[in-house]
């Protein structure tokens, strides 16, 4: 099988990382995670990274200032030089300029903590519980300019319980998160999931 390769980055603990390189030990799998690539050189998913046996690159946001671009530039040189074919982020804390978002147009998938299109930006759990809502969730889609917005590739929820708190709420969250990642890969790398327009396509 010709497996797509894949580079997932992160800022941070890395468990959706270490959910979709689990996933990808499957033979069947459509795909390879071949880099993790983050922007911040203490990030824990680093070392997990390694311990998986993965290629790993840092690119420091810090060392760029202001200027976006030239990040991006060096984000961009990370993956080419692995060959990377698809982007998966995955707790990934940088806002991505329109120009990095159509490089990657239609092969870059994010993951976000909430039920899409609520909840977009930080601090979902607790916006969600002051909400009151009743269902909450977490959702896979394709990456476009507008932050949190692209056509959602998978989705999943559970019911929010009277006694949940932000911490309990996050901790069933992320175990949707762990589910869905690697099934939308799944569905990007088989070319199931295509972004034509405003909405996923699903073959
Ligand atoms: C995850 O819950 C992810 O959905 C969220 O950050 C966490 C990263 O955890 N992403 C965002 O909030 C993006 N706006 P992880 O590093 O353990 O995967």
């Amino acid at each position: 099988m010709n497996k797509k390769r894949v580079a997932v980055l992160i800022s941070g603990r890395g468990s959706n990382m270490a959910a979709l390189i689990e996933a990808a030990k499957a033979d069947d799998y459509p795909a390879e995670i071949t880099l993790v690539v983050s922007n911040r050189p203490d990030a824990a998913g680093l070392a997990r990274a390694r311990e998986a046996g993965i290629a790993t690159a840092i690119v420091d946001h810090t060392r760029f200032g202001e200027d976006r671009e030239a990040f991006e530039l060096a984000l961009d040189a990370a993956l080419a030089a692995q060959r990377i074919e698809l982007v998966c982020l995955a707790g990934f804390m940088r806002r991505l300029t329109p120009g990095f978002v159509s490089r990657w147009s239609g092969r870059m998938l994010n993951i976000h903590p909430a039920l899409l299109p609520q909840f977009k930006g930080l601090h979902t759990h607790r916006r969600a519980l002051a909400a009151g809502v009743k269902r909450h969730g977490a959702t896979v889609h394709f990456v476009v300019p507008e932050i949190d917005a692209g056509p959602i590739v998978a989705q999943d929820w559970i019911d929010v319980r009277d006694d949940d708190t932000e911490e309990s709420l996050a901790a069933r969250v992320l175990e949707i998160e762990h589910r869905i990642y690697p099934r939308a890969l799944r569905a990007l790398a088989e070319g199931r999931a295509s972004l034509t327009s405003s909405r996923t396509q699903a073959t």
